[in-house]
């Protein structure tokens, strides 16, 4: 059987629906069960990467696990190594983590550092492993809903990367492929969506899905910075994000080919995400 960790998030959502729907025996982990709704016939299991007591029954009769870290903080990846030690005493076999295209191309800020090494807890975990490393997932556009559903505007921020971004059922359809299909241990993906879009193509994607004009507004970082203020945002998560946002300028842009590779079907589009996810901007 194979254990989901982060399963009721973007990747792990759509990889425990797609593995349920080809008869792959799957076991779905969260902090809350009784709030989650997924599919019949998927195992449901409390579990919670800091509560190491919760993880050997999550793992009990489990050869497989998707690996997908919430977050870093200053203490490292503690919650890999929580989740290796578990696996090894319960015999696990295989690795799958979820990790960032900043690790490829060797990105300081907090989460890529964050994932790099967390990458090397599972590979030295003397377990068989895989790496995806994904790079802007779809759901980015999440940020804008508010100002398009009720200006029709995108603010976006001088310096925005031009972002080859993902839809996260493709990296839910290259983890079902590598968990359920022999030849991946040992390897490291990173996963790309297949066109590289500029913050302006993507409001007018939006535009296109709406019938109705998206402007595109630039605003200054300090314009910004200013606007985040006035919203009561900040922290250290916000400035994580921010930072691995500016980085990634330098290659977010760039397109791989491995969803198509390990798949056999090309990427979804942005189009295709912003179609199902309309609501959200109507
Ligand atoms: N968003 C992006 O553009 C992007 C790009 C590249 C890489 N990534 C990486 O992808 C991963 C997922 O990010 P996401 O933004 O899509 O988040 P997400 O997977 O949608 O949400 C976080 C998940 O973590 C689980 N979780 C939170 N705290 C936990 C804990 N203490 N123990 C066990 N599970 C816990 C939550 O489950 P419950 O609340 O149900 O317990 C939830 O399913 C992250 O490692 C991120 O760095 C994201």
């Amino acid at each position: 059987m194979i254990l989901i960790t982060g399963a009721t998030g973007n990747v792990g959502s759509e990889l425990v629906a797609r593995l349920a729907t080809d008869g792959v025996p799957v076991r779905a982990m969260t902090r809350t069960p009784e709030k989650t709704d997924f599919p019949s016939g998927v195992d449901v299991v409390a579990g919670d990467f800091d509560k190491p007591e919760t993880l050997p029954a999550a793992l009990d009769g489990i050869d497989r696990v998707f690996v997908v870290p919430p977050g870093y903080g200053p203490e490292g990846p503690v919650q890999e190594r929580t989740l290796v030690a578990a696996a090894r005493a319960a015999g696990v076999q295989h690795l799958v983590k979820l990790s960032t295209s900043g690790v490829t191309h060797d990105a300081t800020d907090p989460l890529s550092s964050g994932h790099r090494h967390g990458e090397q807890v599972v590979q030295e975990s003397g377990l068989a492993w895989t790496i995806l490393r994904p790079g802007t997932f779809m759901v980015y556009l999440y940020s804008y809903a508010h100002t398009i559903r009720t200006e029709r505007t995108m603010y976006v921020t001088e310096g925005d990367p031009v972002s080859a971004m993902i839809h996260p059922r493709d990296i839910a359809s290259v983890a079902a492929t590598v968990l359920t299909t022999p030849g991946h241990e040992g390897r490291t993906y990173t996963l790309t969506g297949g066109e590289a879009l500029s913050p302006r193509r993507q409001g007018e994607i939006v535009g296109a899905a709406l019938g109705e004009e998206v402007q595109v507004i630039e605003r200054t970082q300090a314009e910004t910075q200013a606007e985040f203020d006035r919203l009561g945002w900040g922290g250290p998560r916000l400035e994580a994000l921010l930072e691995l946002k500016r980085q990634s300028a330098a290659w977010d842009w760039k397109l791989s080919d491995s969803v198509e590779e390990l798949t056999g079907s090309a990427p979804l589009t942005l189009r295709d995400w912003v179609d199902e996810n309309i609501h959200l901007f109507g």
